[in-house]
């Protein structure tokens, strides 16, 4: 199933027989650019970037690799192939067929969900617009480029079932998309993760490790949507996200190889001697890893929400990897645990598992994202030093949901307002530690030069070598 590129835009939704829709998205283009010239990447309009553009949905070779300007990218519709015979497998609607349109009654359900989603694709590009200025290698750079086109066009995704599935609701909320700005004061990103800076390299590679993986696990859950176009939709944009989630891991791991370079080096585990040699110390390194952690699984909502039950019975959000799981796909009547504040402490507590789907998505979340550490780790280990990454308490700096009630230590201690305030700098990131960072920052700019606070990759991108020219500059 090719993609039509001979169109304006893009799609292999047979855009042109569908005249109405088709203007509608031809009128909301001219504001995507305007949008992305505004508040996407700064400085980056003359630049021609090495960048991957999808050619189709087949799993094998679904993509090429050429220079582009990236005001210039083909940004279109792209949804996997649809299947006939589909059926709902989970929920209240278990075992019918799968919906290509819109029930009435779960219109705005559905459209909040899809605004939702939608909303966190620009706030994520606007988040890294000025990571662009100090990159620490072109390879980098391209990466941030490659992450942020993409992002662009998971909006495109999100506008085309707004557009062409909700009338006029669906018009004014794909407007709205390119209204809201990260951070903005008055007109913010709906989600509070996506209202954070992004404010260096290190905060990027945390953020497309943790945060882009929320983004797996939502879109893994809208893949199993009962409203096809939505399932078939998200599954193509989880082929992209695979990047981002690259793009994070092997940042970090390439920080840690450079600053336990630097330890063997100086025989030191001195932050201030690290720092001195121009590598990031691990205490840092921690503390970011602790903030973006927390904010992003707050991403995941309250633990215990009707509004998950609803979505699920009625078939809106599955679970992740539905499809594997051994149960009745139902779920009424079984139980989950979650965490509770009982008098201060923390305690635990069986709810019905329906209210608790939030919280099913965020252990599951957890434990995908706790392996990755363990990855990080092998990093220090090979190196022959004795830290280690940990993932904090989950209930460590929680603003949403029952375990937003209390002070919590990363190591799971429940701790007092003095302590918490005494701690604060050794837990989460301080002002200090990211103007240190800051300082590090490029940028480096000639072909196979990196950063001293980032080690090479081992490999460049679509098996060319770590020297490319991966960003050429007009
Ligand atoms: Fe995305
Ligand atoms: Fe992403």
């Amino acid at each position: 199933m090719a993609i039509d590129y001979t169109q304006k835009i893009p799609n292999n939704v047979n855009l042109a027989d569908d005249r109405t829709l088709q203007r509608a998205l031809e009128q909301w283009q001219p504001n995507f650019i305007t949008w992305w010239d505004d508040v996407g990447p700064e400085g980056s309009t003359n630049h021609e970037v090495y960048l991957r553009t999808a050619t189709s949905v087949d799993p094998q070779g679904w993509a090429v690799f050429d220079y582009v300007k990236m005001r210039d990218y083909r940004w279109g519709i792209f949804l996997n192939p649809a299947d006939a015979e589909r059926q709902i497998h989970f929920g209240d609607h278990k075992g019918e067929k799968a919906w290509q349109d819109v029930p009435g009654e779960h219109r705005a359900n559905l459209r909040r969900i899809i605004v939702t989603q939608g909303d966190t694709e620009p706030a994520s590009v606007e988040q890294q617009r000025h990571l662009g200025l100090t990159a620490p290698s072109l390879y980098d750079l391209r990466n941030l480029f490659q992450v942020n086109v993409e992002e662009g066009r998971h909006l495109w995704a999100m506008v085309y079932l707004l557009q062409k599935f909700f009338g006029r609701d669906g018009r004014e909320e794909a407007g709205a998309l390119l209204e809201r700005t990260s951070g903005d004061a008055n007109n913010p990103r709906i989600l509070g993760a996506f209202n954070e800076k992004t404010p260096d390299w290190l905060a990027f590679f945390m953020f497309t490790y943790f945060t882009d993986r929320d983004g797996k696990f939502q879109l893994a859950a809208l893949a199993e949507s009962a409203f096809d176009p939505l399932a078939r939709t998200t599954k193509f944009m989880l082929t992209e996200e695979a990047h981002h989630m690259f793009v994070g891991e092997s940042g970090v791991s390439r920080v840690l190889q450079r600053t336990a370079q630097v330890m063997n080096e100086l025989k030191t585990d001195d932050p201030a001697l690290v720092r001195a040699a121009g590598a990031i110390d691990l205490g840092t390194i921690q503390r970011y890893l602790n903030f973006h952690y927390s904010v992003t699984i707050d991403l995941f909502g309250a633990d215990q929400s009707s509004n998950a039950a609803t979505f699920y019975s009625s078939g809106l959000k599955g679970r992740f990897e539905e499809g594997k799981r051994v149960d009745d796909h139902v779920l009424k009547g079984q139980t989950y645990k979650v965490l509770e504040v009982q008098n201060g402490q923390l305690g635990e507590k069986e709810v019905p598992m329906l209210n608790a789907l939030n919280e099913v998505l965020r252990d599951d979340f957890i434990k995908d994202s706790i392996a990755g550490i363990g990855r990080w780790n092998k990093v220090l280990e090979k190196a022959g030093l004795s830290q280690r990454l940990v993932a904090p308490h989950k209930a460590f700096n929680r603003k949403i949901g029952a375990l937003a009630g209390i002070k919590m230590s990363p190591d799971g201690r429940v701790v007092s307002e003095e302590e918490w305030k005494a701690h604060e700098a050794e837990w989460l990131p301080s002002p200090a530690d990211f103007a240190f960072v800051a300082s590090l920052m490029g940028p480096v700019l000639e072909p196979g030069k990196f950063a001293g606070w980032i080690a090479p990759p081992a490999m460049g991108i679509n098996k060319n070598p770590v020297d490319f020219e991966y960003v050429r500059f007009g």
